[in-house]
């Protein structure tokens, strides 16, 4: 294998820089020449590739985003987008693909490697819902920033004595609202897995109101059935019974646009090199993430065969921990 290929997909994670950059620079010292496709799955299949020598992944291992662009693409969602990617792919004689990306991402790259063509993946999102990893990229640095928003808002809650509905990122996933909600001690949380009646939210902040509580905090996803708008619309007629005054903030994408911390560019710098040398080695068709504190890899299929859950007892915990 001499050409290989990176690409970044989906989601946009913090430390998905640090990630092309440790496969750049490990490539290249394996003596390949390393290809940048940009914008995801859309630039293979518009043939977009830039050669990237080590200069140009200089600067970047701090900097959040992703310099090569990422995208949704749902024509790579069907077999004859593949297959354009393919033909540019070999008419570059690039022999190996790299792709960082989340769950949907992850998917391409099984699809890819089923057509035969060598692919590793990199666990690289937010939401923290992909197989294969213990913690993706990304996550480390998305729940810094909601708990640094959490401790804010309870600093004003708290002169004001009000509650606040806090929405993060989260569409199928309650995992960044539920660590985030148990780090910033929140009174309570609202997430997908979990379907949580407005009545049961009402009456949690009531007894934290009435135990002499200066604010409470509820932490909910973006996906959960009653959400910050939705709580917001029930709580408009029923607001009187929850004793506190309301108000609510929605962090969005200010989760996914922070500069990567240090565990974030440590990880990625570690999976961007053991996925270059599986790829230098001639495997395929794996994901490296990291299990049990170690980078290891483990077969997309897998990856990609059932949805990950999450370990339910910590939302018992954090309730008991409200109090
Ligand atoms: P993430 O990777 O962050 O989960 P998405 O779910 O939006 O983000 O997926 C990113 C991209 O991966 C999609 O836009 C599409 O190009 C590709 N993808 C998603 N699902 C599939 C699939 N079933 N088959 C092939 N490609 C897919
Ligand atoms: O990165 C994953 C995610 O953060 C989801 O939690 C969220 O629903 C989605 O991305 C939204 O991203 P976009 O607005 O880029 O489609």
């Amino acid at each position: 294998m001499t050409r290989i290929a990176v690409l970044t997909s989906g989601g946009d994670a913090p430390g998905m820089n640090a990630a092309v950059r440790s496969v750049v620079r490990t490539g290249l010292d394996r003596g390949l020449e390393v290809f940048g496709a940009r914008h995801g799955y859309a630039g293979l299949i518009a043939g977009d590739f830039v050669q990237m020598s080590a200069r140009d992944v200089g600067g970047i291992i701090q900097r959040g985003g992703t310099v090569l662009g990422s995208a949704r693409c749902e024509e790579f969602k069907i077999d004859a987008g593949r297959r354009k990617a393919l033909e540019h792919l070999q008419r570059r004689e690039i022999c190996g693909l790299i792709i960082i990306g989340g769950d949907g991402s992850q998917t391409g790259a099984y699809e890819m490697s089923r057509l035969g063509f060598p692919v590793i993946g990199i666990a690289s999102t937010i939401d923290n819902d992909l197989n294969g990893s213990e913690i993706s990229i990304g996550v480390d640095t998305a729940l810094n920033i909601a708990l640094e928003a959490i401790d804010r808002l309870k600093v004003t809650a708290s002169s004001h004595q009000r509650a606040f509905l806090v929405e993060v990122m989260g569409r199928d996933s309650g995992y960044l609202a539920l660590m985030a909600g148990i780090a910033g001690g929140a009174e309570a949380i609202v997430i997908p897995e979990v379907e949580t009646h407005p009545e049961v939210i009402s009456e949690e902040l009531r007894l934290a109101y009435d135990r002499g509580k200066p604010h409470a905090i509820v932490v909910v996803a973006e996906g959960a059935k009653y959400n910050a708008d939705g709580l917001v619309q029930y709580f408009r007629e029923h607001r009187k019974r929850l004793g506190f005054d309301l108000r609510a903030t929605k962090l969005g994408h200010v989760q996914r646009g922070g500069a990567p911390g240090v565990f974030d560019r440590l990880l990625a710098t570690q999976l961007g090199a053991a996925a270059t040398e599986l790829l230098a080695s001639g495997k395929s068709g794996h994901l490296m993430g990291l299990l049990k504190g170690r980078i290891a890899a483990t077969p997309l299929s897998e990856v990609v065969a059932k949805r990950k859950t999450l370990d339910l007892r910590l939302l018992d915990l954090a309730q008991v921990l409200a109090k």
